[in-house]
Parts: C-alpha cells; structure tokens; sequence
C-alpha cells in the first residue's frame, strides 16, 4: 500500500515537471538560420529592421530597461521562460522576438517539425491573428496609439510562402 502511494506520488511529480518544461524560448537568433536571405523571404532581415526588434533600445533611451512593468511588452517571453533580467543569455530575448507572436520555439524549430505545419501547430507554433497583438497593443501602454490590425500586420509584413 505504502509503495503504490510512493509510485503515485513520483509519477505525478515526474509528470508535474514534464507539463511545466513543454515549450520553452529559445531566442530569435535560433529561428535566423533557416529563416534569412531572399530564397526565404528576408525574414529575418525585416523584422530586424522593423519596431519590434528595436523595443529594448527604446526601453534604454528612456532609462527603463529594468523595470518589470516595462519589460512584459518590449521583452520576448518575460516571466516566462525567456527574458530573465541579469542572466547571461538575456541579450537573446530583448525586444518583441519572433517567439512573442509565434510561440516558444524549442519543440517546433525542429527542421522535420517545421516543415509540416500541423505538427508544428501541435508543438507549440502560432500563426497570430490580432488576440496575440493585443496582448501589447492595448490601454496598459502608455504610448498606445490604438490598434486596426488590418492596417498593422501590414506594417510589419514577411510573407512569402505562396499559397
Ligand atoms: C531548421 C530550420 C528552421 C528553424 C530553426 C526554424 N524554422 Fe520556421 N520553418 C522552416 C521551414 C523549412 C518552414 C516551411 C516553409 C519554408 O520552407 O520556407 C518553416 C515555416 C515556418 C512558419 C510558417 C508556417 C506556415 O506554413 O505558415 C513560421 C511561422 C515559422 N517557420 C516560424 C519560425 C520561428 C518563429 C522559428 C524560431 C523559433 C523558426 N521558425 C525556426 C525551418 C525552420
Ligand atoms: C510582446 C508585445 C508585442 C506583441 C505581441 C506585438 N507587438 Fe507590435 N509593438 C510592440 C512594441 C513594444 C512596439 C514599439 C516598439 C518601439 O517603438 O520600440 C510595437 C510596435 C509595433 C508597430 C509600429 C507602430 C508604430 O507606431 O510605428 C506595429 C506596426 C506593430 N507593433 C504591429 C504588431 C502586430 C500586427 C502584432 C501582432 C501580429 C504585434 N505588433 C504584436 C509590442 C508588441
Ligand atoms: C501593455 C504593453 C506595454 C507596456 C506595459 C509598455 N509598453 Fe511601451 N509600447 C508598447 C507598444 C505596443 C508600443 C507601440 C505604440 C503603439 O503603436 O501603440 C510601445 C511604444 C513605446 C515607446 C515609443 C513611443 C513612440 O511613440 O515612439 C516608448 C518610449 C515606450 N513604449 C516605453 C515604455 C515604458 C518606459 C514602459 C514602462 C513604463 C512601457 N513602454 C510599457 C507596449 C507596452
Ligand atoms: C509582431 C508579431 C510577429 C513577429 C515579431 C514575427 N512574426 Fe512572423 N508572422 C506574423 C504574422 C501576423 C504572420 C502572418 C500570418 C498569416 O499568414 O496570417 C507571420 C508569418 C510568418 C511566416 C509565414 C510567412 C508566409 O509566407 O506565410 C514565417 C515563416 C514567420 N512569420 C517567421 C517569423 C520569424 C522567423 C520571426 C522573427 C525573425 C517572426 N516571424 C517575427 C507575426 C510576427
């Protein structure tokens, strides 16, 4: 009886851990390689020049870059499993990264994952419609500017799969 209430306790912990660790970030720089260059549409290179990735440098013109309530929008995956003020791989997660509107990438950037985009849906990829958006552009911004997604998504554009 002890034993069984011993093996019931350890599987449910085990699982408990298993649950907690699914999707993980794991930087924009990771999703460069495949993601780069004309033959695939200059991803990367867009939004590189885009708003998002420049919102930790707008964050240190003002002296803000380390304060939390600033950091949960111009940070990719803060309080989560992404940016982490002071560690060493912080530098990764600064700005809006692709994972922001994407997903946590550990369990998708996997090439044979990737290229279905099924499974990759199932391991943790989103195709974002304007309910990731507004997880920022809402009223807790105090630059908010209001937000027409039609009009944005176009702004920040980097399509190129035909269809
Ligand atoms: C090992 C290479 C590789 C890595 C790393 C990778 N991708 Fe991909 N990704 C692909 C390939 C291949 C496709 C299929 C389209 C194509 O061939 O251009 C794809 C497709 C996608 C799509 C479009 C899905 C669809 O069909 O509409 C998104 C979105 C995407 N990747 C995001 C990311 C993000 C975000 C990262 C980093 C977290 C990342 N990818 C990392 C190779 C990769
Ligand atoms: C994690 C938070 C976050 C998410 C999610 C997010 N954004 Fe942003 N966005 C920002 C921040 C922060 C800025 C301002 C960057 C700066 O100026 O430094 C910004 C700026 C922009 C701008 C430039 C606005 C301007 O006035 O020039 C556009 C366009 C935009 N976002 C579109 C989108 C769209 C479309 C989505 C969803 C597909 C989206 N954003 C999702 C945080 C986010
Ligand atoms: C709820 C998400 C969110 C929070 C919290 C947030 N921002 Fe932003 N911030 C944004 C978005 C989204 C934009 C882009 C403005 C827009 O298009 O509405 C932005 C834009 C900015 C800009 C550029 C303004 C401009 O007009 O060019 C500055 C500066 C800025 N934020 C600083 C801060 C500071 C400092 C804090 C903390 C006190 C902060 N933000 C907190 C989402 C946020
Ligand atoms: C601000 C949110 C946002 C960020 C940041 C972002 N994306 Fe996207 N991405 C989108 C949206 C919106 C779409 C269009 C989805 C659709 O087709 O409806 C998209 C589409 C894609 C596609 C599919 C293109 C196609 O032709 O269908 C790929 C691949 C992709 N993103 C990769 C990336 C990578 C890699 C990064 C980082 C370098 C990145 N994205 C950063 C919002 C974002």
């Amino acid at each position: 009886m002890k034993n069984t209430l011993m093996t019931l306790i350890i599987v449910a912990f085990v699982f408990s851990i298993g649950y907690a660790e699914d999707f993980t970030y794991i930087g924009s720089k990771k999703c460069k390689m495949c993601h780069k260059g004309e033959k695939k549409g200059m991803v990367f290179e867009k939004w590189e020049k885009g708003p998002h990735a420049k919102a930790f440098e707008t964050l240190k013109k003002e002296g803000a870059e380390t304060k939390p309530e600033c950091l949960v929008c111009h940070t990719t995956g803060y309080d989560k499993s992404g940016y982490k003020i002071g560690e060493a791989n912080a530098a990764d997660f600064e700005g809006v990264g692709c994972e922001s509107c994407h997903g946590p990438g550990s369990a998708y950037k996997k090439i044979s994952v990737m290229k279905d985009k099924a499974q990759a849906m199932e391991n943790g990829l989103i195709i974002p419609d304007a309910k990731v958006c507004t997880q920022c552009h809402n009223e807790k911004s105090k630059d908010f500017k209001g937000f027409k997604f039609d009009e944005y998504v176009k702004k920040i554009d980097h399509t190129y799969i035909k269809k």
